[in-house]
């Protein structure tokens, strides 16, 4: 039996009130179990695993790489994402203030929110830029969707995604769509809001994937693609990669900023932790799996760079999807497909600070106006740089805003964040604080002998790599 070490008001169905900010009588946890494995997916599954995580295994070995992967979530990813989640249990969902309750017997204990203000206001700066190219993508699903796209000359597709970038109004459109709806989903609160969302965005986002995956298969080239993602080069494993492999690890589950103990917050006491954080890592995976096998078949079917970076999804990819039999159709599958992806990731970009301003519902949409209004002010930064702030490189040659924006924020201030979790959960909190969540009293000491050691070495490799190397 799991008891809780600090309480809070008890919901009369036995959920615990999110944080005692929140008004007493309002359900606002996780209708279930499956509900905040949902959330907590959507969360995880973003732009990180439908173009970054194929392209990185092409690049760095193949399956060897994705062995790699598999062992930097293990122990750096799984470990952090259970102290996010126990964090956000214990001290609830308010991140700047989670941290001060649970260490606040400590004398300086409550110095300790400022990781949570960094992580809350972090993730309103990649929101900032994020929702940018969920603009895009939207973009790209209405244009597929009017059939605008399709039959063109290759180089005409680079070209429609270049005057795009050229558009400032454009971009700003699609951007306050996309923030629109999020706001219209976060404003309504966790039960009614975030909760009825996943339970039906994340199978859309499931069929969607299998479906594209199944038609890759047919119309592309999956032999290769097995070929490329899967065959391993041990060759090709360097310090380096498994510095990049274990910084992914970390971004793609969305940990350090506080996303992660936010929706921990909102977990009833009966849901056992590390058994949920394993299903999220492990769906977090496949879905990076199978988005590869719904790209790579196609890259490799129509002769198409499978390195092309950033531009895959918005250049590469729509060349095959305005020459193949219905096209039209699967590239608008396609870009939904990375909206809902990207949608469920803003959900949970907005939380940390949701959560931490706002006391009870009215006082929720508020909040959340508030600050999808900042995100839209902030996000000018990142649209401007695309155009006519293209030339402001303040701090070097080859680095727009846009790019400043994303190299402090993923980083730089996520393994910092990450780090700091680690190193409170692990050296800081009292040690009851997580004990009771596990099971066994060997997977607790496997989990703390990671928490205190390997996953903040693995994380200061990272950090000192990314921010020195
Ligand atoms: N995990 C997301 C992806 O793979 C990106 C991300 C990083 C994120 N940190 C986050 C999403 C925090 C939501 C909250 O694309």
């Amino acid at each position: 039996m799991r008891t809780p070490i600090l309480s809070y008001p008890t919901h009369a169905h036995g959920r615990r009130e999110t944080s005692p900010a929140t008004k007493a009588g309002t359900v606002t946890g996780w209708s279930s179990r499956a509900a905040f494995i949902a959330a907590a997916v959507g969360s995880a599954v973003g732009l990180g695993n439908i173009w970054k995580f194929p392209y990185m295994v092409g690049a760095n070995g193949g399956g060897a790489f994705v062995i790699l992967y598999l062992a930097m979530v293990l122990l750096v990813g799984l470990p952090i994402l259970i102290a996010e989640l126990g964090l956000g249990r214990t001290g609830g969902a308010a991140v700047t203030r989670t941290f001060g309750r649970i260490a606040h017997e400590l004398r300086g204990g409550h110095l300790w929110n400022a990781v949570g203000w960094l992580g809350a206001a972090t993730a309103i700066l990649i929101l900032s830029f994020y929702s940018v190219i969920a603009g895009w993508a939207l973009a790209y699903a209405w244009r597929f969707s009017l059939g605008s796209l399709q039959g063109l000359a290759a180089e005409d597709y680079s070209a429609r995604f270049d005057a795009l970038l050229a558009s400032p109004a454009e971009m700003i459109f699609w951007q306050l769509v996309v923030l629109g709806a999020a706001a219209f989903v976060a404003s309504r609160g966790v039960r009614a809001g975030l909760d009825r969302a996943v339970r039906w965005l994340m199978p859309v986002l499931a069929v969607l994937l299998i479906g594209l995956g199944i038609y890759a298969a047919i119309i592309g080239d999956a032999a290769a693609a097995l070929h490329f993602m899967f065959t391993p080069d041990f060759s090709a494993l360097t310090p380096e990669v498994a510095l990049s492999a274990a910084g992914h690890a970390f971004f793609t589950l969305s940990l350090g900023l506080g996303a992660m103990i936010a929706y921990g917050g909102y977990v009833a006491e009966d849901v056992a932790i590390p058994r949920a954080a394993g299903w999220i890592a492990l769906f977090d995976t496949l879905c990076a799996i199978a988005a590869g096998m719904a790209i790579m078949p196609i890259v490799f079917g129509f002769g198409l760079d499978p390195a092309a970076g950033p531009g895959l999804v918005f250049v590469t990819l729509p060349v095959a999807f305005g020459s193949m039999p219905g096209g039209a159709l699967v590239g608008t599958l396609f870009f939904a497909l990375l909206v809902v992806a990207a949608m469920t990731s803003i959900f949970a970009l907005i939380e940390p600070m949701a959560a931490s301003l706002a006391d009870g519902e009215a006082d929720r949409r508020k909040w959340v106006i508030r600050l999808t209004a900042l995100t839209a002010i902030l996000g000018l930064i990142s649209v401007f740089s695309f155009n006519i702030w293209s030339d402001v490189r303040p701090w070097g040659e080859d680095k727009t805003l846009f790019d400043w924006l994303s190299y402090l924020t993923t980083e730089v201030s996520l393994p910092f964040g990450g780090l700091c979790v680690a190193i409170f959960i692990g050296w800081v909190a009292p040690r009851k604080t997580m004990e009771h969540m596990f099971d066994s009293h060997f997977a607790f000491k496997l989990w703390l002998l990671s928490i205190r050691y390997v996953s903040p070495i693995a994380v200061i490799a990272v950090f000192t790599h990314l921010t020195i190397g």
